[in-house]
């Protein structure tokens, strides 16, 4: 199973993203056993998006969620509010999270637990900074983000986790990873799972200044898919970027 999942960010308008998931909802009808296509709007407009993707294959995710279940959080959006949204997937741990607002990995790990123990399915997105791999600690740093939140979860919910390697230099920067480059760290990644959880299968996906002509490459090294910024904004390269990975 591939996946293709759409971050939109806080691009779009309530209408924009109506827009947007109209035109992509015109175009996948068909549940394929092969790809798993979600989209991940604003909060404010996951009710809308929801509406339109209803009836098509296409799942909900959300870009963040809280650590905590209820209660006075000025500001935050719980698990329990993102379900009745018909929310399923949310990204956690995003780079532009850790970087931009500060969260650090045990945050990351408590977001974690709390969207595993709440049944959404998250993506944690893992990576480094520039500055970390011009000074050859790229794999020390994707390995510690992982193993905050490896350790803090249990086997059987890691099944139901999937992992982003994204670059933080590499996003909407329009210069991705090399798949070479790419490939080492989703090496590191199965490396850490098998020592951890075994067998526990765990989707790995790549993201970084994806779109319809680099996206392929990534699976070919053996991703299970993209997590796709600025190219999901685009129906039509999101949509090839869909055939491509359908192939
Ligand atoms: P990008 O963003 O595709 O615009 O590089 C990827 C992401 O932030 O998930």
């Amino acid at each position: 199973m591939k996946y293709l999942i759409g971050n939109w960010k806080m691009n779009l308008t309530i209408k924009e993203s109506i827009v947007l998931a109209s035109k992509i909802t015109k175009e996948i009808k068909e549940r394929t056993k092969n790809l798993t296509v979600a989209v991940c709007p604003s909060f404010v407009s996951l009710s809308e998006v929801s509406k339109i993707i209803k009836k098509s294959p296409i799942i909900l995710g959300a870009q963040d969620i809280f650590w905590e279940e209820t209660g006075a959080f000025t500001g935050e959006v719980s698990a329990r509010e993102l379900k009745e949204t018909g929310v399923q997937y949310v990204i956690i741990g995003h780079s532009e999270r850790r970087h931009v607002i500060g969260e650090s990995d045990e945050v990351v790990a408590r977001k974690m637990q709390q969207a595993l123990h709440s049944g959404l399915r998250p993506i944690l997105c893992v990576g480094e900074t520039l500055a970390e791999r011009n000074n050859g600690v790229a794999e020390r740093v994707v390995g510690h983000q992982l193993r905050t939140v490896f350790e803090s979860i249990s086997e059987l919910s890691a099944k139901k986790m999937l992992i982003a390697y994204e670059p933080v230099w590499a996003i909407g920067t329009g210069n991705p990873c090399t798949p070479d480059d790419a490939l080492s760290m989703l090496v590191l990644i199965r490396k850490m799972i098998a020592e951890k959880f075994g067998d526990v299968k765990i989707p790995i996906l790549y993201g970084g200044s994806t779109d319809d002509r680099n996206v392929i490459s990534y699976a070919e090294v053996g991703y299970d898919g993209a997590l796709v910024g600025g190219s999901s904004l685009h129906a039509r390269t999101f949509l090839q970027m869909k055939d491509q990975l359908l192939v």
